[in-house]
């Protein structure tokens, strides 16, 4: 009897504290992409503010969290859509039936008649429960991995991520499965020596730390294949083994929606963005803190007082408006 009792009261504390942790978690997941959500916008729009709809109640409670991160209402009245005009949810939030929505009135429409920022956050949690620990071998943080999880729920059915410097195929891995959860098929190329880092060159030097041969080297092309095999990502995840100096400008890869660079090095960052414009990439994401960040330089990169390392290469390359992660690069748009 006594042992039941126990065992109810179990239920009844893992019921209410379970929903409430999870509730808790699938908030955070919700405004960490959020977060990412309005860096890539506000840079693609070149607004410091994005004026938003939302359509559902799924978001509700988090809409004074999303301001704070830019997604703000013109006018209150306007702002929430989707509930039948006679049912008003409250005083605070009055709904609009979805046929008064002016799409060209907002720069962003979240909810499931736009983005639908609940759904991707259930997906980039069933993505990261799918993916074995020991096959997330990224040197990525969250804030970044969250920024790359957004551009992947952006990606094209049938369209490709171009990875230059995959290392451990950690990051590939992230967004192939999270493409395969949302039900689409992403190739992605991944592009490494899978030998380790080639041998740094006098701009790398001339950075306080630089990455040189002998490093990165515990990712050989068989071990990483075995990583994909075992999430069952083959079909999505192509490994290009070689020098990206040599091997990129022979690349015709079309359809390419993201490019993610990350060498880490001069050679390699400046061998990326050579192919920008040839393979017409729209999207790329470089991997350079130690450069110093378009933010810092106004937004847009001059050529000169340009990052070290890698960070040069950016700099030194004729493409403008060159973004680290704190902002991204849109080319040509
Ligand atoms: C920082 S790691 C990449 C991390 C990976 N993107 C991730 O998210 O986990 C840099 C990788 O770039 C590769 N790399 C650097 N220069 C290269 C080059 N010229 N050709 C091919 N691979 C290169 C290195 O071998 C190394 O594995």
């Amino acid at each position: 009897m006594l042992v039941q009792s126990f065992e109810v009261l179990g239920k009844i504390r893992r019921r209410l504290f379970g929903n409430a942790y999870s509730f808790l978690q699938e908030s955070q997941f919700s405004l960490l992409l959020a977060q990412s959500l309005s860096k890539i916008l506000k840079a693609q729009k070149g607004k410091t503010k994005l004026v938003t709809a939302y359509t559902d109640t799924g978001l509700h409670g988090l809409t004074e969290a999303l301001m704070d991160v830019g997604f703000v209402w013109e006018d209150v009245r306007h702002t929430f859509f989707g509930r039948d005009p006679d049912h008003n949810f409250d005083k605070f939030h009055p709904y609009n039936p979805l046929s008064d929505l002016k799409k060209f009135e907002f720069d962003v429409i979240l909810g499931s008649q736009g983005i639908d920022l609940s759904y991707l956050a259930r997906s980039v949690r069933q993505t990261l429960k799918a993916i074995k620990l020991v096959n997330f071998q990224t040197c990525l943080h969250i804030n970044k991995i969250s920024i790359l999880a957004v551009l992947a729920y952006f990606c094209p059915n049938h369209s490709s991520i171009l990875e230059v410097g995959s290392y451990q195929c950690g990051t590939s891995i992230f967004m192939a499965q999270l493409c395969k959860t949302l039900g689409k098929h992403v190739t992605i190329y991944a592009c490494d020596t899978f030998e380790g880092m080639p041998a740094a060159t006098a701009p790398d030097r001339s950075d306080q730390v630089f990455f040189d041969s002998g490093m990165f080297t515990n990712n050989p092309i068989n071990r990483v294949q075995k990583k994909i095999k075992s999430q069952a990502l083959e079909g999505y995840i192509r490994l290009v083994k070689g020098d990206v100096v040599k091997n990129l400008p022979n690349l015709n890869y079309e359809n390419i929606y993201l490019m993610f660079l990350d060498t880490d090095q001069y050679r390699g960052t400046q061998a990326g963005l050579d192919q920008v414009k040839r393979l017409n990439i729209p999207h790329i994401v470089v991997d350079e803190e130690r450069g110093r960040s378009c933010e810092e330089r106004g937004r847009s990169c001059d050529g000169k007082g340009a990052g070290k390392g890698a960070g040069a290469a950016m700099c030194d390359s004729l493409l403008c408006k060159i973004c680290i992660w704190s902002i991204l690069l849109f080319h040509r748009r």
